[in-house]
């Protein structure tokens, strides 16, 4: 027989993505909707070990679905990462009376929430990362958003870079993963897309810039990973040293890529996941994610989500080369 569900609480961790307020108003009002109490955790697993609860009405997540960031507060908790934060965040659920609780984060994220399942919590972890790195779920939380404000941000560079003759290199976020950056490429039309999963050399590049120029462009894009070795301001100091026909400049994009308004894909995501997240845990379910698999939200296991490196679509990383011809 299922466990009784009387009390959640909820909480964000790790990078905060667009769409993270969306979300926790859909498990705060699903919750009450099932007759569950809802704490709010304020600050991520560093404010679950210090006991930072809350409990959340309806009235407390409205108004929120537009904003970005998180109203719970996130942190990247290094007490967490050590057996004895994670057992004093127990405590703490224990004290609350707390039955099940739901956390909003990135894989790190869903690391730490592993390690309280194997302490027998009953945890439900929603995808939410910039990074779309995440093994088990086609898209994260907040990756819409992002890539929408990459774009908007490169249209505006290449204003620039066609008025002046020159070549820029966009610096996506990313961690290791080159998601953003090709998918970025392709929708702003970039010359040459560099991400950590595929080799480039100095050489390759300068080809494509010189190549750019005796074509007759009055600009060259190259959308560049943050994960990429050399780093972005390593390789332009390479390129420039090549004289190529264009002057060449560096835009590091930063977190402007992490905040804003989440597109109405990040709502509807973040609301669909934070309502099945409720309802995965009164259904008796623990350990699991919410992956989207095409259209559909599957319980995916934590180990699986843990053990197993999402893969690139090899097939992007041709199409972007020849739609830049
Ligand atoms: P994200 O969830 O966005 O990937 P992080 O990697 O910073 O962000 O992870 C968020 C938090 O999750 C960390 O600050 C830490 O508290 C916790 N965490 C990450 N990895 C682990 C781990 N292997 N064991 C325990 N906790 C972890
Ligand atoms: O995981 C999201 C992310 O924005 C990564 O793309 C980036 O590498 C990292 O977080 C930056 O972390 P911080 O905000 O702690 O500098």
């Amino acid at each position: 027989m299922n466990k009784k569900i009387e009390k959640i609480a909820v909480l964000t961790s790790g990078g905060d993505a667009p769409g993270m307020n969306p979300c926790i108003r859909a498990v705060v009002r699903t919750a009450l909707a099932n007759g569950l109490s809802v704490a709010g955790v304020q600050g991520g697993y560093q404010g679950l070990i210090q006991g930072n609860f809350e409990l959340m009405g309806a009235r407390d997540v409205g108004g929120i679905l537009q904003r970005g960031g998180t109203i719970l507060q996130t942190a990247r908790s290094t007490e967490f990462r050590e057996p004895q934060g994670q057992m004093k965040a127990i405590r703490q659920l224990n004290n609350e009376r707390i039955d099940g609780l739901v956390v909003i984060g990135g894989d790190g994220s869903i690391a730490g929430a592993q390690k309280l399942v194997e302490q027998g919590v009953d945890v439900i972890a929603i995808p939410a990362s910039i990074d779309n790195d995440i093994y088990g779920s086609d898209m994260c939380i907040g990756v819409d958003t992002a890539l929408n404000t990459i774009v908007d941000a490169i249209d505006k560079l290449r204003d620039t870079a066609s008025s002046h003759n020159r070549a820029f290199i966009v610096e996506t976020m990313g961690r290791l993963s080159g998601y953003l950056a090709i998918h970025a490429g392709i929708v702003v039309g970039a010359e040459m897309v560099l991400i950590p999963e595929i080799p480039f050399t100095v050489d390759e590049i300068a080809s494509v810039v010189d190549n750019a120029y005796l074509r007759g462009k009055n600009h060259a894009i190259i959308v560049a990973a943050e994960g990429i070795h050399p780093s972005v301001n390593e390789l332009a100091a390479l390129i420039d040293q090549r004289n190529l026909g264009f002057q060449l400049r560096v835009s590091i994009l930063g977190h402007i890529q992490r905040g804003g308004r989440p597109t109405a894909f990040d709502r509807m995501l973040a609301s669909r996941m934070g309502h099945t997240a409720v309802e995965f845990m009164m259904s008796g379910k623990k350990g699991v994610m919410t992956g989207l698999d095409g259209s559909v939200i599957k319980p995916i296991p934590f180990v699986d989500v843990c053990a197993r490196k999402k893969k690139m679509n090899m097939h992007y990383i041709e199409m972007a080369r020849t739609l830049a011809k």
